[in-house]
């Protein structure tokens, strides 16, 4: 279980700070939904370690990450945003979620395995500058999933998709997340990606979470 506990934490000229306390189980999708602005964003970061809050606890299965820097944090996070290496090839940009020292040819294949997930089968060498929006929101998520961690923080990952890509990408998620027994935190403003995916749904509001109804 991935338990916080009160994350005190405010940005510099904010009044009044966020207090943040959830619950997300292995194997589960946890959603977060919130008006834009409300600290979503800023939750996420306070879970991946990019942001230290002033109090309160972060624990995985009882162990402290708190003290944990972002690298070596037992997290994979997918920004909202400017997630790839723009001059890198499609390969290049998932690659940089496997180790380093994995040898060249699991690389090739491994890579080449989470494209082709992705619906991107062949796409290997295009450089990140030439893909569309959805493209490049893909070869970010094969990046983050390959990277196989126990918590996998998903900031709006389907915004740029179409439905039919979104669902396949939805059903990819919940099974890689059962499987691995991944706790998975997904940012969603979309009810039917919730629905589809979350047993547990916090809404953020005045700075807090509270638990909501799908
Ligand atoms: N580095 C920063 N310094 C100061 N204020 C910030 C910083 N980053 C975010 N904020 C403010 O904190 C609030 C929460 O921002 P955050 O990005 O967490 O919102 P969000 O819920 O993710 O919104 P959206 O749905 O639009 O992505 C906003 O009012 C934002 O302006
Ligand atoms: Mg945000």
């Amino acid at each position: 279980m991935l338990r916080a506990t009160d994350l005190v934490f405010a940005h510099k000229g904010q009044d009044a700070p966020y207090h943040f306390s959830l619950e997300a189980r292995p194997g589960e999708v946890t959603a977060i939904s919130g008006a834009s602005g409300s600290g979503k964003s800023t939750l996420l970061d306070l879970l991946a370690g990019f942001l230290t809050p002033t109090s309160g606890r972060l624990d995985l299965d009882g162990a402290d990450l708190l003290p944990l820097p972002p690298e070596t944090r037992p997290v994979s996070l997918l920004l909202q945003a400017d997630n790839l290496f723009e001059h890198l090839s499609a390969r290049d940009n998932v690659e940089l979620g496997l180790p380093k020292g994995t040898p060249r040819a699991e690389r090739r294949e491994k890579v080449a395995a989470a494209l082709a997930d992705m619906g991107l089968a062949g796409f290997d060498d295009k450089p990140a500058s030439t893909l569309s929006g959805g493209q490049k929101q893909r070869v970010a998520l094969a990046r983050t999933l390959l990277r196989n961690r126990p918590i996998l923080l998903l900031d709006e990952p389907f915004s740029a998709l179409d439905d039919e890509t979104r669902q396949a990408m939805r059903s990819l998620i919940g099974a890689l997340c059962a499987a691995q027994n991944w706790h998975t935190i997904l940012v969603s403003h979309h009810a039917d990606d919730i629905a589809a995916l979350a047993t547990r749904h916090y809404r953020l509001e005045n700075g807090r979470l509270a638990a909501a109804q799908n």
